[in-house]
């Protein structure tokens, strides 16, 4: 089974992939003072499979949704935790997908100025994308992962069987991570990508398993050496501008990577206007890769041109009066630019429009 091993200055730790059940098994041999805090819906879905060998006094069944991605589920979280006499050496043990990482990421990060903390995601975004990178991140009114700290867990554990159960709505937000991952990647990792890409949507488990530990691969690289977020890291915000505004306009019924997704299409055609971006290139990505994992969306609502304009102003790393956005460039290649303009994004999201109706998107 492959490994991947990331450094972090606050502690080293592998990425492990494989069987569940098997896995479970082995943390049991641990002896571990140990308390599992599970996604709810993930619970439901495996309490009498999987993960049937957890013991129940040693779980917290957690009620998830992006509004409890805040500090009173915390707190609420560390009444129990003490009630259950929960001590210093504590192991915190997290099954769900990212909100229930950065929840209890951040819950670990702070107990007793922090307890050890293992990760179990059970989303393809989490697996592929999220899991790595040390930050845990919450809520703040409307303020979207406004509060956090950096605290990796100790350990991450994927199965890729976790995803099967998947809404199809939350499968392709993972899959917006991982796209953007490969393009940043390079071109050789994005030519894997399109090639996998049918065996991909089919979930067959080795390419899931392959596409992940390649995603994560191409993180890795960008979040080792700038776990702080002060350089490099910061090109992997690419589409995440346009993405956390259209995530937060739609009050969340747009997923993470979805939004993501069009963010990365906005850079582009900023991009293209820019003669950062061949148009060719452009349009190949936009059909290959972006459009058919768009059509998933129910309905057109997403695209309040002025609201999602509004929203993006109010972006938190955002710091002068123009927009600041990671565009992708020939080579895919990736830079930051911190002078886009209000007309020029307006632009773009007519341009959006106009490409999504005309390829029609009528589905949408
Ligand atoms: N900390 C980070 O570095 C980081 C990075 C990217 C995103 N995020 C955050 O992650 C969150 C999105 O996470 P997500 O996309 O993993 O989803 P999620 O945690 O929001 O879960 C989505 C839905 O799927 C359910 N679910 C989870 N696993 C399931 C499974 N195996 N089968 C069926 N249902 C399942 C959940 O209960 C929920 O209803 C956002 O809040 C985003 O801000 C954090
Ligand atoms: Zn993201």
């Amino acid at each position: 089974m492959p490994v991947i091993k990331i450094k972090s200055n606050i502690g080293n730790y592998n990425v492990l992939f494989g069987n569940i059940a098997a896995y479970l098994k082995d943390i049991e041999k641990r002896g571990l003072r140990k308390c599992y805090i599970i996604d709810e819906n993930v619970w439901k879905i495996y309490n009498k499979k999987e993960l049937n060998n957890i013991n129940k006094d040693e779980a917290i069944i957690l009620p998830i949704s992006e509004t409890k991605k805040n500090l009173n589920t915390v707190k609420w979280l560390y009444n129990t935790l003490i009630e259950r006499s929960a001590k210093r050496n504590l192991t915190i043990i997290s099954v769900g997908g990212g909100i229930t990482q950065d929840i209890t990421g951040f819950l670990a990060s702070t107990l007793y100025r922090g307890v050890n903390w293992i990760f179990i995601p059970t989303t393809f975004l989490a697996q592929a994308d999220s899991c790595i990178g040390s930050k845990t991140s919450l809520n703040y009114r409307n303020f979207k992962n406004l509060i956090g700290t950096f605290y990796p867990p100790s350990e991450v554990f994927i199965d890729p069987g976790f995803i099967y159960s998947q809404k199809t709505l939350d499968f392709y937000s993972g899959l917006g991570e991982v796209i953007k991952l490969h393009l940043m990647g390079g071109i050789d990792k994005t030519k894997d990508l399109l090639r996998a890409y049918p065996e991909i949507i089919a979930k067959d488990r080795k390419t899931l398993e392959k596409i992940i530990y390649n995603a994560l691969t191409i993180k890795k690289a960008y979040i080792e050496n700038d776990e702080f977020d002060r350089g490099k890291r910061n090109l992997l915000n690419y589409g995440h501008c346009f993405g956390h505004a259209l995530e937060t306009t739609s009050r969340f019924k747009i997923p993470h990577g979805i939004a993501v997704l069009f963010g990365m299409m906005l850079a582009n055609i900023i991009a293209c206007s820019r003669n950062l971006l061949k148009k060719d290139f452009k349009e190949f990505i936009f059909s290959k890769v972006f459009l058919p994992s768009a059509c998933i969306l129910p309905k057109k609502s997403w695209l309040q041109k002025e609201a999602v304009l509004g929203a993006m102003k109010k972006d938190k790393k955002r710091t002068g009066k123009d927009l600041a956005l990671i565009m992708l460039m020939d080579g895919c290649r990736m830079m930051r630019v911190n002078d886009v303009s209000e007309k020029e994004a307006i632009n773009a999201l007519r341009q959006l429009e106009y490409c999504l109706n005309k390829d029609s998107l009528n589905k949408l």
